[in-house]
């Protein structure tokens, strides 16, 4: 907790050192860093769903993505970004975006954090009492050119909206379809890298 309060108390500093015109904590974050000016990085109250970019899509929203079971240790449980498709429960019916951290809003209360990432892997979460401090890692982009573009903004992980993928973490009766990050097909069994389509990731619910 007190390594948390030391890093917020550093990142203040830091925002508070720029130059003035780059006081936007939206744009200058890291997290947003790059992705212009239709980036933000807090928001309440959103779905996701997952928009195929070289596939075929049945409508402009997506495929929704809940969260879904990931294993458990003692005294903590895992979520990974299922489809609704293939996980049909819900115990987090919204996500919310607060200064870069993916925070899952829990029906029952739970305390959920987003987990740091790595190449190769899930987008993944922890639920536990004592569950660690976010991480801040996302931002959102809407497309702001006024000739068209997307109609909803797009989730960015180390600012880039582009590595998602769908892959299915085997192939059987309780397969299921999650968000991997950058998917290699050296995952030690983790998924089937031939099943992963690359998507991105909608942000449902803010304007539209
Ligand atoms: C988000 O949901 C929470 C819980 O229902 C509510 O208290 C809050 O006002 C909502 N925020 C917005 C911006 O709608
Ligand atoms: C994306 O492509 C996959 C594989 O063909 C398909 O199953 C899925 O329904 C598509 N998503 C949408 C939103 O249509
Ligand atoms: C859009 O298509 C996906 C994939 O077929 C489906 O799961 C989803 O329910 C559809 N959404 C709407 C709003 O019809
Ligand atoms: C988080 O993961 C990235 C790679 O995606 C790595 O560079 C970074 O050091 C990790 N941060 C922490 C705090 O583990």
């Amino acid at each position: 907790m007190f390594t948390v309060f030391l890093l917020l108390v550093a990142a203040a500093a830091a925002a508070l050192a720029l130059p003035t015109g780059q006081l936007d904590a939206r744009a200058t974050s890291p997290w947003c860093s790059g992705l212009g000016p239709g980036a933000f990085d807090s928001a309440e109250n959103f779905t996701l769903a997952a928009y195929n970019t070289t596939l075929p899509n049945a409508n402009a929203t997506g495929a929704p993505l809940v969260l879904g079971q990931a294993g458990a240790v003692d005294g903590a449980e895992f979520e990974v970004l299922s489809t609704w498709a293939t996980y049909s429960y819900n115990d987090w019916p919204t996500l919310s975006l607060s200064a870069g951290a993916l925070i899952p809003n829990s029906q029952y209360g739970a305390r959920t954090t987003d987990a740091n990432v790595t190449s190769g892997s899930p987008i993944v979460f922890v639920t536990s009492v004592d569950a660690p401090a976010p991480v801040q890692i996302y931002c959102a982009v809407a497309d702001i050119d006024p000739t068209g573009g997307g109609e909803y903004p797009l989730l960015s992980l180390n600012g880039d909206t582009d590595g998602f993928a769908l892959c299915l973490n085997e192939i059987g009766a309780y397969e299921q379809n999650n968000i991997i990050w950058q998917p290699t097909p050296n995952n030690g069994g983790e998924y089937v890298y031939d099943t992963c389509y690359p998507v991105n990731i909608q942000i449902l619910g803010l304007n539209n």
